[in-house]
């Protein structure tokens, strides 16, 4: 009896723990000799998520004014993909050398000259929380922690902190020695692998007096801001035993942050939209086979009654909106946008999205979104047929280029920021030809291809025919008027997913890592049904206020939960981070932006589509002379 559900609840389980997906391995293994050097490539110092984020900028590691030590001959930039590099990925060698088994104490690096004018760069981003990023045998360096609330123990790749300033909050201490600990695991006698990479940094004031470094100093190293500064590098390696095999490196780092609350919160959504659909339905159902059944009764038994409600209007419903031309390209480029993301999570769901193919997300959804054109073109030609456009070699062009190219050059202003920031977030010039070509060379094309495929599929039909006078309509209640029924009609899908709205925001811009993916999938998928339902109620109740001009509604209710996101995240500013520089808080409010005009465009274009189904459907059940 009991092992239906308790099937039912172990399958949920591995589908929702990322542990359990398989990945693909982004490299082979490597097997290495006692003695053979590893590589050591370092990353951007990003800032660190502690109580509260204090800044969005990325720096690259050589950034001059950090006067970190360098490899001899200078560091080489390393082979990258597109997304690795759009999620602002810089990996560059490095001076560090690390034999396998081969432990060593205090080796010093170089010895470093920091003016002080730099000091006071450097101490300004160690109070802004900011972390180093090595990469070693393609792991990146972490901290072993334990979650407070469920006890596991997890590598936690955010980064290690370039400085101290809890010690002393007034003298930050920079932390120019590194405890490089490097779990192994041995094949056999000879042949051994990278499992784990943990640093621990300190400072250590390791110049004192001595002409060697000195790594067991008690004394921190504070850099002067009046004075010239000499320091050294040290860092001491340790190679532990492990016994967790190469294949299952990367189980430790895929940490899912508080389960309870994502399970808890999907659930929550679940009751929600489970309750949504059934209202809805039972409305819908109910309502319209009773008036289905008086319209047609009126007729027959000659019995004057006034008409009302949606009814009325049903020579007006298919009556052309305005400006079809935009609402039709919006459509498709929300649908675009949706089947993107859709075939992205479900990549990501099935454990595609290996975490040792650094940017694989990004580049998953730039190749998503390349071959979706298609979607875009066809859904804007047939939406643009169906809403009676007959200007369609515009509308094709508008369709290719319009969203894109906002969306692209909303990118390039705030590359221009951090480029203005000198920050290594902005994105080199090759990779934005690479993006550009991957555009005008693939999915413009294949957008006009999906284009005239929708233009031979054509427009729907309308089920009843359109008056040729305009019906005046009456005054409504305020909370359907255009912009309050967007806003209110946003609070349900916007409910169901601010949860895990959270967390994407966190590991978006903390440096941390999202592994919830199965959350997430099913977060979409329940919004996007609440979005569908939420929609499709209030257009009812809108032509039921015999408001015919639905269209542009739909759309906005439908997109009425980019509102409330935006509100979301500017409470997350608010209450989360307190960004320090002015760069920040643009990219932040930019890349907010972005985020909810997609939302609004994905959202908006759900609504429209369920609400002309829907529309189609409620028309076609009534019988008119
Ligand atoms: C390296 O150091 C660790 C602990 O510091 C020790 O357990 C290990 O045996 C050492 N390995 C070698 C090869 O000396």
């Amino acid at each position: 009896m009991r092992s239906a559900a308790f099937w039912a609840f172990a399958a949920s389980t591995a589908l929702l723990s990322p542990a359990a997906a398989f990945y693909l391995p982004g490299t082979a293994p490597r097997d290495y000799l006692v003695g053979e050097p590893i590589d050591v490539f370092v990353n951007t110092l990003t800032p660190m998520l502690n109580s509260k984020l204090k800044s969005l900028i990325s720096h690259d590691y050589y950034d001059e004014r950090f006067h970190f030590c360098q490899p001899p001959g200078g560091p080489v930039a390393q082979p990258e993909s597109l997304g690795s590099i759009l999620f602002g990925d810089r990996i560059l060698s490095s001076p560090y050398e690390i034999r396998m088994m081969e432990n060593t104490t205090c080796q010093t690096l170089c010895r470093s000259r920091v003016p002080r004018e730099d000091a006071k760069f450097i101490n300004d981003r160690i109070k802004e929380d900011y972390g180093l990023n090595f990469i070693i045998d393609g792991l990146p360096s972490s901290e072993m922690k334990r979650d407070s609330k469920t006890g596991e123990i997890f590598l936690d790749a955010e980064g290690f902190n370039l400085g101290d300033d809890e010690t002393e909050p007034d003298r930050p201490a920079l932390n120019n020695h590194y405890d490089i600990y490097i779990q192994y695991h041995a094949r056999d006698a000879h042949h051994f692998r990278v499992v784990g990479v943990l640093v621990y940094p300190r400072s250590v004031d390791s110049l004192v007096g001595n002409s060697e470094a000195n790594c067991f100093d008690d004394r921190q190293l504070h850099l002067s801001e009046t004075n010239d500064n000499e320091l050294y590098y040290t860092y001491s390696v340790s190679f532990l035993e492990s016994s967790v095999p190469w294949g299952l490196r990367w189980d430790s780092y895929l940490h899912v942050f508080d389960p309870k609350i994502h399970w808890f919160s999907l659930i929550n959504s679940l009751v929600i939209v489970g309750f949504l659909v059934f209202m809805v339905a039972m409305i819908l159902w109910r309502t319209i086979s009773k008036d289905i059944s008086r319209y047609n009764a009126i007729d027959l038994s000659e019995e004057v009654q006034e008409d009302y409600g949606w009814k009325l209007v049903h020579g007006e419903v298919f009556r052309q909106p305005q400006r079809p031309m935009v609402l039709s390209v919006m459509v498709g480029s929300g649908a675009h946008l949706a089947i993107m993301a859709i075939v992205t999570l479900l990549f990501a769901l099935f454990g595609f999205l290996s975490p040792s193919n650094r940017g694989s997300l990004a580049t998953v959804l730039l190749i998503c979104w390349t071959l979706f054109g298609c979607v875009s073109g066809y859904v804007s030609a047939r939406t643009y047929a169906t809403l009676g456009g007959e200007q369609w070699k515009p509308n094709l062009v508008l369709t290719a280029i319009l969203f894109p190219t906002i969306i692209f050059s909303f990118i390039g202003l705030l590359n221009v920021f951090l480029i203005g920031a000198s920050a290594s977030g902005a994105v080199p010039f090759g990779t934005i030809l690479a993006v550009l070509l991957l555009w005008f060379l693939i999915s413009a094309p294949l957008s006009v291809g999906g284009y005239f495929y929708g233009m031979k599929h054509g427009a729907f039909s309308s089920p009843v025919r359109v008056n040729s006078i305009p019906r005046q309509i009456p005054p409504k209640p305020w909370y359907l008027r255009t912009y309050q029924a967007a806003i209110l009609g946003g609070i349900l899908p916007f409910g169901a997913a601010f949860v895990e709205l959270y967390f994407v925001l966190s590991s978006l811009f903390g440096n941390r890592a999202y592994y919830a993916f199965g959350f997430l999938f099913l977060t979409f998928t329940v919004v996007a049904l609440t979005t569908a339902t939420v929609t499709v109620l209030f257009t009812y109740f809108v032509l039921c206020a015999e408001e015919y001009r639905w269209h542009w509604r739909a759309f906005l209710i439908g997109g009425g939960s980019a509102f409330w996101m935006f509100a979301y995240g500017v409470w997350y500013w608010a209450s989360r981070l307190s960004l320090g520089s002015f760069t920040s808080v643009v990219l932040y409010f930019g890349y907010l932006s972005l985020f909810s005009l997609l939302d609004f465009l994905v959202g908006g274009s759900i609504g429209y589509i369920a609400a002309h189904f829907a529309i189609r459907r409620l028309y076609s059940s009534i019988r008119v002379d």
